[in-house]
C-alpha cells in the first residue's frame, strides 16, 4: 500500500469559522467527486459532498454548507443536518454520517491527505 500523501488544499486563512468552505476534487473508490473543507471552533474538517440521504451534492449555493446557526452543516436538498466536526447526522433524512476526508494545516496551509481509497484526481 503506497503511503498516505498530503496535498496542498488552499490558504489557512481561506476558511473563516462557520464561513464557505473551499471545495476540491477527490477520486474516491474509482469515482471522482468534490469534497469541501470548512473551520469550525478553530479546526479544519472536510468530507465528501455527498449527502448519505441521497447521494448529491449538498450545497445548493457553492460553498454555502453551514446552517444559520453557524453549528450544523446542512443539505440543502432535503435538509439532513450534520456535526461540523465530525459528520454524525444530527437530523433530517439522511442514512449515516458524512465521509471525512482527513486534514492537517501547518505553515498558513490547509492539506489533505490520501487514504487508501482516497486519491487526487488522475488528469
Ligand atoms: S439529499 Fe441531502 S437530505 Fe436529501
Amino acid at each position: 500500500m503506497p503511503d498516505a500523501q498530503r496535498i496542498p488544499l488552499c490558504a489557512s486563512d481561506a476558511l473563516v469559522d462557520g464561513g464557505l468552505a473551499a471545495a476540491f476534487d477527490v477520486c474516491y473508490r474509482g469515482q471522482n467527486l468534490r469534497a469541501f473543507a470548512i473551520r469550525y471552533q478553530g479546526r479544519v474538517h472536510a468530507y465528501l459532498n455527498r449527502c448519505t440521504h441521497v447521494a448529491m451534492e449538498m450545497d445548493y449555493q457553492e460553498g454555502h454548507f453551514f446552517d444559520d446557526s453557524g453549528c450544523r452543516l446542512i443539505c440543502a436538498t432535503h435538509g439532513a443536518v450534520f456535526a461540523p466536526d465530525t459528520g454524525v447526522c444530527l437530523g433530517g433524512p439522511a442514512r449515516g454520517p458524512l465521509a471525512k476526508v482527513a486534514l492537517s494545516e501547518e505553515g498558513g496551509m490547509v492539506y489533505w491527505h490520501t487514504a487508501p481509497d482516497l486519491h487526487p484526481v488522475a488528469f
